[in-house]
């Protein structure tokens, strides 16, 4: 944990004699680090100490003060398990979440079933080793229905969903509770969004929070089309696009893409991101009408198995061909994170024609 306290700045050499003449009348705040800064010391004093008895306990005209936030000097528990020792069994720190989602200043946890009374426990200690994340959440449930959204419950901190998220510097307005947002698809925002040239049309089908349209929106002057079914993305997409600076241009739009997509692109789209892996397959035909001859799609779907990777290729490509289109050429294929166990989120990018 860090304070703002007021500080004295003497020179290093004078630290020690300082530091005991402070300690001696209580005026030290010792629980706090002492800084080094250059050939210099900051001494961390208590709140509400006065220049007047600093200049009279040193016996000095000129002394330089200010105020600043100092760390803790004391060492607090590192890990969640050493924060719970005593607290639960041997067998119980072994259950134990190894990690967690870390959005903005959100820490959200699986508390597995045989912790479930611990629960509060568990988020109290992980702000003790984490002092920096105001709310400790608890997944409830699986994500479900259209807009992929899932139920959460208060561990410990503030009581809130909402947050500012930041990657790569792009940050991004969230709501936990009202649209889909995940921090392990922060490779996948930044590979897709490299790849995208000056003047590219782009179509985000199923943006979100739209993480896709804003890092392309920051690093190019391409023109993105966001859409969301969920009003409730689109509005805090609106709100990122007020906090980024962006080259590029994004136009949000809350509609079903299905009605939407075959509706506006008459095959003049650069790119299509599909990241609905539960759903894109449903899209392929209004993706292919969208993209221009040798247009790029980014298609997501989950695969397991022992080759996930020729899964997704031979299921794309037959969607592809059964909406009239080929696929000449596959440039990428991978898996993008752990979906479940022996499950991953998968992606493809294929040029159509
Ligand atoms: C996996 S989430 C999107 C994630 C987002 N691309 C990202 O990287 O964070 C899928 C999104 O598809 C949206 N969606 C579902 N059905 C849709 C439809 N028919 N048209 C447009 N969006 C849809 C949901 O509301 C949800 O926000």
């Amino acid at each position: 944990m860090s304070r703002e306290l007021p500080f004295i700045k003497i020179p290093a050499k004078k630290g020690e004699k300082v530091r005991k003449l402070l300690q001696e009348v209580q005026l030290l705040a010792k629980n706090y680090k002492i800084q080094a800064e250059g050939v210099t010391l900051l001494i961390p004093l208590q709140p509400d100490t006065k220049v007047e008895k600093i200049r009279a306990l040193l016996e000095e005209d000129t002394i330089e003060m200010g105020t600043r936030l100092f760390e803790s000097a004391i060492e607090g528990p590192r890990t969640l398990a050493e924060a719970l020792d005593g607290v639960l069994s041997p067998r119980e720190i072994g259950f134990l979440p190894r990690a967690y989602d870390l959005i903005g200043d959100i820490a959200v946890l699986e508390i597995p079933e045989e912790l479930e009374v611990h629960s509060i426990h568990i988020g109290n200690a992980f702000r003790s080793v984490h002092s920096n994340f105001s709310t400790v959440l608890a997944k409830r449930g699986a994500i479900t229905g259209a807009t992929r959204v899932r139920e959460y419950r208060l561990l410990a901190g503030v009581d809130k969903t909402r947050t500012v998220h930041t990657e790569y510097g792009c940050r991004i307005a969230v709501d936990l509770a009202t649209a889909y947002f995940s921090p392990r698809l922060l490779e996948e925002h930044n590979r897709v969004s490299d790849q995208v040239d000056m003047g590219e049309v782009v179509v985000d089908m199923f943006t979100g929070v739209g993480p896709f349209a804003l890092h392309i929106a920051r690093k190019q002057n391409a023109r993105v089309i966001a859409i969301d079914i969920n009003p409730l993305a689109i509005e805090l997409l609106h709100e990122s696009m007020a906090m980024n600076k962006l080259v590029g241009t994004i136009e949000p739009v809350v509609a079903d893409a299905h009605k939407y997509a075959p509706v506006n692109f008459d095959h003049d789209v650069d790119r299509v991101i599909m990241n609905h892996p539960s759903g894109a397959f449903e899209f392929i035909a209004d993706a292919c009408q969208s993209l221009r001859e040798g247009g790029i799609m980014h298609y997501y779907d989950f695969g397991a198995g022992e080759s996930p990777e020729d899964e997704i290729v031979s299921n794309v490509s037959r969607l592809v061909r059964a909406a009239g289109k080929s696929t000449p050429e596959i440039l990428h294929v991978r898996r993008v994170r752990d979906s479940a166990p022996y499950e991953y989120q998968m992606v493809v990018d294929l040029v159509i024609s």
